[in-house]
């Protein structure tokens, strides 16, 4: 009897282990918050003025020195959103020789051993072409062949999904980079003791890390006068790719103004225990204002219709509410609503003008009251020319050319400009310390 209830149980188990993994390799950003524990251990952190830092150079060889990363982020697009080194492609080209680097992804991405890339037997220049940065065709290849190993100049590792470090160790050797990449929050993120002194760069969201993957990478838009925008321009032609960019709206008709009757604001949760509290905080908002929740933790939206354009066109805000609130932590929740004709409202981590115009968002952080902020949503929502202004800003912006992995084009760059030797010490820390914080509900 014991025995089979054993059975039972195992079965079960199995199953649950099996429906978990299919989860994580279909849908990976959606289906990722919907799995969130609401018993993450919270981090309790919060020194914002704590520089996280992490290099340790370990001699002194460059030939070409980047300006720290910190520098670029000041200075270089300073005239262009977003702000950051996002793309260092306005880097001289010329001073890359005629080699090419070769970057072999180290494991898989979500179980996907192609990181969704596609095939990776094509030419380099069909590879780089897809990533927006043909001009690099002959300056890198992308492989996942682990018999290349030795030639690699970089070796990039997603964190979330497993690989042999000891083997990786084993092979290795000095000049290659090993690269830490990661999409998610610390919240999601596993335990990296094992893993100090083993990276020499890091590749994700935080602005410090040594190439940024930005969640912008797959929404990008791009100011019409920034010099990258030429440059794509100038490929277009003489590569002849036929490449599309869409404009967006910035001004709103009154048509699309006069649908939005099903209320202020709403927004689209599926993982409703998070740690940044945002259903809390949307339903003492609730008190003082009209706003839906809708996604698995509130009402469906209509099939046939995709939710946020839906949200958008019938109501004045979306609540772009981050799932954790870790340091620069911003995702499609905040990018993917750009191109509509919504208000994003937003909660999280992040100075979004790093992002987008102060003009173009309503950040929750500066607002000390929920009466307050809901006084502010209504009163805007009732003045059509200050409403409207929040959409000026993507008159001078483009969308279209932009993809989840186009960090890879300044991984490449960075192989090229980049020989300063690293190691990260202590991973660990600079992921973890300091990086979220626990939501509060605005009084
Ligand atoms: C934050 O860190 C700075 C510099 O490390 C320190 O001077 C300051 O006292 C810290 N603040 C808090 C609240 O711990
Ligand atoms: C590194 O090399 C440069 C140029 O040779 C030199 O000016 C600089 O002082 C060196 N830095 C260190 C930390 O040794
Ligand atoms: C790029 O580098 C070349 C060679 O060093 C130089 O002649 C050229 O002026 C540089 N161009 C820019 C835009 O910096
Ligand atoms: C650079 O390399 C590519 C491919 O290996 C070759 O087609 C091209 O002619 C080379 N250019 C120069 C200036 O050597
Ligand atoms: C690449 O692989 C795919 C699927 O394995 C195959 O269909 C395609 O023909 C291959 N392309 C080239 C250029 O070898
Ligand atoms: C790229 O070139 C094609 C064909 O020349 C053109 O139709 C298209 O509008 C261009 N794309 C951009 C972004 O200019
Ligand atoms: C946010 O970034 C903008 C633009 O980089 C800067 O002007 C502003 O002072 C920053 N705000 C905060 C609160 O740090
Ligand atoms: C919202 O603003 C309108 C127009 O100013 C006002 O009539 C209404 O009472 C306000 N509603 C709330 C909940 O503040
Ligand atoms: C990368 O890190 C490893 C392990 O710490 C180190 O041995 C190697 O010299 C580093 N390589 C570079 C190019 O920084």
């Amino acid at each position: 009897m014991e025995y089979q209830q054993f059975l039972k149980y195992f079965c079960l188990l199995v199953l649950c282990v099996y429906l978990f993994y299919l989860l994580f390799t279909n849908g990976y950003s959606d289906t990722l918050e919907s799995l969130t524990i609401s018993f993450i251990p919270s981090f309790n952190i919060v020194n914002s003025s704590t520089k996280n830092s992490l290099i340790i150079n370990q001699g002194n060889n460059s030939i070409f020195e980047l300006p720290s990363i910190t520098n670029q982020f000041e200075t270089r697009f300073f005239d262009y959103y977003p702000h950051l080194p996002i793309h260092i492609f306005t880097q001289n080209l010329s001073l890359i020789g005629n080699t090419s680097k070769l970057i072999l992804l180290g494991n898989g991405f979500f179980g996907d051993r192609h990181w969704r890339l596609g095939p990776l037997n094509e030419s380099s220049t069909e590879k780089m072409t897809a990533l927006y940065c043909p001009f690099l065709s002959n300056h890198c290849d992308i492989t996942t062949d682990y018999n290349r190993f030795s030639e690699a100049d970089a070796i990039v590792y997603h964190m979330v999904d497993d690989f042999d470090q000891d083997l990786a160790k084993k092979k290795r050797h000095s000049k290659q980079r090993f690269v830490f990449t990661l999409w998610e929050s610390p919240a999601h993120t596993r335990n990296l003791e094992s893993f100090n002194q083993f990276f020499n760069w890091t590749m994700t969201y935080r602005f410090n890390s040594h190439i940024i993957t930005s969640y912008y990478s797959q929404y990008g838009y791009i100011h019409k006068s920034s010099p990258f925008y030429r440059l794509m321009l100038n490929e277009n032609s003489t590569r002849k790719l036929n490449w599309k960019i869409r404009k967006v709206d910035y001004r709103p008709s009154d048509e699309i103004l006069q649908k939005k009757k099903l209320g202020i604001a709403a927004a689209l949760i599926s993982n409703c225990g998070a740690p940044s509290q945002r259903l809390p905080f949307i339903q003492e908002l609730k008190r003082y204002i009209d706003v839906k929740v809708y996604g698995r933790c509130g009402e469906s939206c209509p099939s046939n219709m995709d939710c946020r354009e839906f949200i958008a066109e019938n109501y004045y805000f979306l609540l772009s509410f981050e799932n954790s609130l870790c340091l620069e932590y911003t995702t499609e929740k905040f990018f993917a609503t750009l191109e509509y004709p919504v208000v994003p409202v937003v909660l999280g981590r992040t100075n979004y003008s790093h992002f987008i115009p102060p003009s173009g968002y309503i950040d929750t952080n500066q607002f000390s009251t929920m009466s307050s902020l809901a006084r502010y949503l209504n009163q805007t929502r009732y003045d059509k020319e200050k409403y409207l202004s929040y959409f000026s800003w993507k008159k001078d912006y483009v969308w279209g050319l932009s993809q989840f992995f186009t960090p890879f084009c300044d991984l490449c760059l960075r192989l090229h400009l980049d020989s300063k030797p690293n190691i990260i010490g202590n991973i660990h820390k600079w992921w973890f310390d300091g990086s979220c914080q626990a939501g509060h509900v605005l009084p």
